[in-house]
Order: structure tokens, then C-alpha cells, then sequence
């Protein structure tokens, strides 16, 4: 793997999760037209993140990392934008005050578009058509032309990424995400919220420490730090020649970075060591994940980290587990003895979405949000056995009030699936199954805090 690298060195290799486009001609004339666009990130940002994944790895940090399964072309709005980052934003002051540790902020978002899918195909009512592969690439209704992979789309995507990008940044810096609102926010749902009574202990403490600082005459709103926030997009690099094609040097270093998004990561089907996807992302240098499902051994997991982080450079790589509750037990410990006998810095984040979903009786994909939670749970605390840092969480959510997991909160149960599901592709957390779920994760953090707690030393002449 030391040969050269270049941006579309991945095309020698084999790809797989390739659409299959009628017109090569015009895939190429919509890939050299986005090879002229603006980047939407730039290089210094994805350093940035780089170090804060960094400090996750040493435990200093924690990452929260979500959004949609796939973003659509018809959900794209000014609210559902905003909604999502209120909701990610409140789930981020739950953690930052339990865990009393930075929380890093990476949304799945303005970006994540193409789906890899098991099958190339789709049959419904004895119909056979071509798999829908995100809105990048195709469109979701279930027609011959629909189906059709169309180039122009990545130019769509292009332009959607770049105008929620544009809000996200302006929410970022522009005062909405200032800690005195949120938490505000935060109280309001509180007030409606069945699980109120459990979470009003930490909610209060959240309103105290604000309080003090007022009345130690801070102004909320004028300090950057509690008015500010970094916050950072990510998605899943599967398509190859739209990354390629946003693939620039940055000026100040001569390096090459994939600026469709501060962070991308490889998914859990293509990630095969001699492939094209392995061979696109040695080559840049924004922090990248690699998703890491139940066939992932560990000397295949060491063989990936030798490629893609050959130096061991912190926050440069972080493993995404998607193993399912069940089945956490059995795999999670034996990769991080692997990566801690061999000394490599990751950072280990749990995405307890994609190995917990199920066919629910009515026919419904959905995923139990105590499934859910119970991979969060076990996680901790396998982290918690070795010594090691449970670094982050990888959550499939919406700020919308969608019927798509059961159970939470509020109890969605199979008949109410029907009602409100919206989902282009996978079950995600609903806003408030998302705020449930940040409280619950919150009460780990603190374990994990306590755990790490060392004694005091003995008082000396105190
Ligand atoms: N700047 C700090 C941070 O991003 C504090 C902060 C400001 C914050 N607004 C926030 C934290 C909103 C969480 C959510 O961590
Ligand atoms: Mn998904």
C-alpha cells in the first residue's frame, strides 16, 4: 500500500456500491464541474476537529455525532435544520455538565446523502427495480425513471450541503446556541416531558451554575465561549467521484483534504483493505471513522489502522462500533485489546443505531429504544472493564416528532409507527427520544467520572 497516492488512485481498485450511471459522459462533465466549485469546508476546520477528537482519545473529550440516516432533497428547510441542531445542541449541555468534559459536536449533516444498500435491487408487489442509494444518487419514488442513478443530482447535493452549511455555521456563532437559551429550551421540554422528574435534578443543577455565573456578573451573551459553539459536519464517503471530485490541496500545508465535510468515514460494507474506499481515505487527512460491525476481526481492524493511520497520529481515526446489543459483548472487547496492545491512539464511539434494527410486526424497519440504549450501556461498561475511554456516541435522530423507534419516553409502540414515518431510510431517535437518550447516556458519563475519580491524597497538614 506505499505506492503512490492520488485523488483517484481509489479508481485501480475495486469499488463496491457503485451506482450504475447510463451516461458516463455526463457523470464526468457533473464531476469536472464540481472539481470547480468552492469547497464547503476548509482545511484548518477539519485540524481543528482533528484536535478535539484528539483530546477525545486521550479521554479528555467527548464526541456526539448525529443526524439523519439520509438527508433528502424534500426535507430541505430552514426548521428542520434548526430543529435538529436545538436538539443536538440540548443533548450537548447534558453531557458537557455530567461528563464535565467538552463534548465535540459533528452532526450527520450537510453532506450525508449516499446509502449503501444490501441489495442492488428492490422488489415490491412483484416488481423488481433498482435499489433507491440516497437522493445523491437517485430518487426514492418506486418508478423505472426514479431509479435511474442521475448525475445531476450530485450537483443538487452539492448545493443543499453548501446552503444548510451556510445555516448551521450562522446558528453556530450568531447567538443561537448560547448556553442560557439552550438550557431555556432544555426547561421547556422538560416541562412536557414524562420523564421530567427524573431529569429536573441535573436540570437544576444546570440552572444553578448558570445562575452563579450571572451572579457573579457574567453575561452569557457576550462571552464567545457560552455564546459560540464549533460544531462540524460529517457523512459517509460511498461515492467515490462526487469525494473525488471535492478533493483539494490546502494551500498552507500541500496536503490533500476531502472538503465535502470536516470528518467522512468508511462504512461497515466497504471497508475491504484492498478496495477503492480504503485506498481514497489514506490518502487525506481529515479525521476520518471506520465503522466496525460484527465481522471485523482484530488483526483485520490492526491491518486498517496501519493503512489509514500509519503514523498513530491522535484524533485522526475514530472506530465506530455497530455491533447490536446482543452482540456487543462478543466483539467489542477483543478489538480494544488488539488496538491497546499495539498502542494505537483511536477514538472508540458507539453507534448502538445500525445493529439494532428490526422488522416490526406491522412491517415497519424500527429499532427499540431500549435496544438502543442497552449497546450504550454495555459499551460503558466493557469500556469501563478495559481501562478505556467510551469516547463518543453515533446516533441516527431528527429534531422532528417522527413515529419511526418504539418505546422511549412517551412509549411509541408498534401501531403508532404508522403515523409519522418519515425516514428516507433507517428508524431515527425522535427529538424527544434524543433528549431521553442524551439524559441516560449523561448518567454514564458520570459513572464513568466516578470510576475514574482518584482518591484524595491524604490531607497534609490540612
Ligand atoms: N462553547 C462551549 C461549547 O461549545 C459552551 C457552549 C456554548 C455550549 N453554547 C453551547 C455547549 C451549546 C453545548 C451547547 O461546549
Ligand atoms: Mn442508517
Amino acid at each position: 500500500m506505499s505506492e503512490r497516492w492520488t485523488p483517484d488512485s481509489w479508481r485501480a481498485k475495486k469499488v463496491l456500491q457503485v451506482p450504475d450511471y447510463p451516461d458516463a459522459k455526463a457523470l464526468a462533465d457533473v464531476e469536472a464541474q464540481l472539481a470547480t466549485f468552492p469547497p464547503l469546508v476548509f482545511a484548518g476546520e477539519a485540524r481543528n476537529l482533528k484536535k478535539a477528537l484528539a483530546r477525545v482519545s486521550a479521554g479528555e473529550a467527548f464526541l456526539l455525532q448525529g443526524g439523519d440516516c439520509a438527508e433528502s432533497f424534500a426535507e430541505h428547510g430552514a426548521n428542520n435544520i434548526r430543529d435538529f441542531f436545538r436538539v443536538l445542541l440540548q443533548m450537548a449541555v447534558v453531557l458537557t455538565y455530567a461528563g464535565a468534559l467538552p463534548v465535540v459536536k459533528v452532526g450527520r449533516i450537510a453532506g450525508q446523502f449516499a446509502k449503501p444498500r444490501s441489495s442492488p435491487t428492490e422488489k415490491q408487489n412483484g416488481v423488481e427495480l433498482p435499489s433507491y442509494r440516497g437522493d445523491i444518487v437517485n430518487d426514492i419514488a418506486f418508478t423505472p425513471e426514479a431509479r435511474i442513478p442521475d448525475p445531476q443530482r450530485q450537483l443538487m447535493a452539492y448545493r443543499q450541503s453548501a446552503a444548510t452549511l451556510n445555516l448551521l455555521r450562522a446558528f453556530a456563532t450568531g447567538g443561537f446556541a448560547n448556553l442560557g437559551s439552550v438550557h431555556q429550551w432544555m426547561l421547556g421540554f422538560l416541562k412536557d416531558s414524562p420523564q421530567s422528574r427524573r431529569y429536573k435534578e441535573l436540570a437544576d443543577r444546570i440552572s444553578d451554575a448558570l445562575n452563579f455565573m450571572r451572579a457573579c456578573g457574567l453575561d452569557l451573551e457576550s462571552h464567545p465561549e457560552l455564546r459560540a459553539t464549533d460544531f462540524y459536519t460529517s457523512h459517509e464517503a460511498l461515492l467515490l467521484g462526487y469525494e473525488q471530485a471535492m478533493t483539494r490541496v490546502d494551500s498552507t500545508t500541500g496536503d490533500w483534504y476531502a472538503t465535502s465535510g470536516h470528518m467522512i468515514w468508511i462504512g461497515d460494507r466497504t471497508r475491504q483493505l484492498d478496495h477503492g474506499h480504503v485506498e481514497y481515505f489514506r490518502g487525506i487527512k481529515n479525521p476520518i471513522g471506520l465503522k466496525c460491525g460484527p465481522s471485523l476481526k482484530p488483526d483485520e481492524l490492526l491491518k486498517l489502522i496501519d493503512i489509514l493511520n500509519p503514523d498513530n497520529e491522535p484524533g485522526r481515526l475514530t472506530l465506530i462500533n455497530r455491533f447490536g446489543a446482543d452482540k456487543v459483548g462478543d466483539h467489542l472487547p477483543g478489538l480494544i485489546r488488539a488496538v491497546q496492545r499495539e498502542g494505537r491512539v483511536v477514538v472508540w464511539s458507539c453507534d448502538p443505531m445500525h445493529g439494532n434494527t428490526i422488522t416490526s410486526t406491522s412491517g415497519y424497519k424500527t429499532r427499540p429504544f431500549d435496544r438502543v440504549l442497552s449497546e450504550v450501556k454495555s459499551f460503558f461498561a466493557i469500556h469501563a472493564a478495559e481501562g478505556t475511554h467510551a469516547g463518543g456516541v453515533h446516533l441516527e435522530m431528527t429534531g422532528q416528532d417522527v413515529t419511526e423507534c418504539i418505546g422511549g419516553a412517551r412509549a411509541i409502540t408498534d401501531e403508532d409507527l404508522n403515523d409519522r414515518y418519515h425516514t428516507a431510510c433507517d428508524p431515527r431517535l425522535n427529538a424527544e427520544q434524543s433528549i431521553d437518550m442524551a439524559f441516560l447516556i449523561a448518567e454514564l458519563l458520570k459513572q464513568e467520572r466516578a470510576g475514574k475519580a482518584k482518591p484524595m491524597p491524604a490531607a497534609a497538614g490540612l
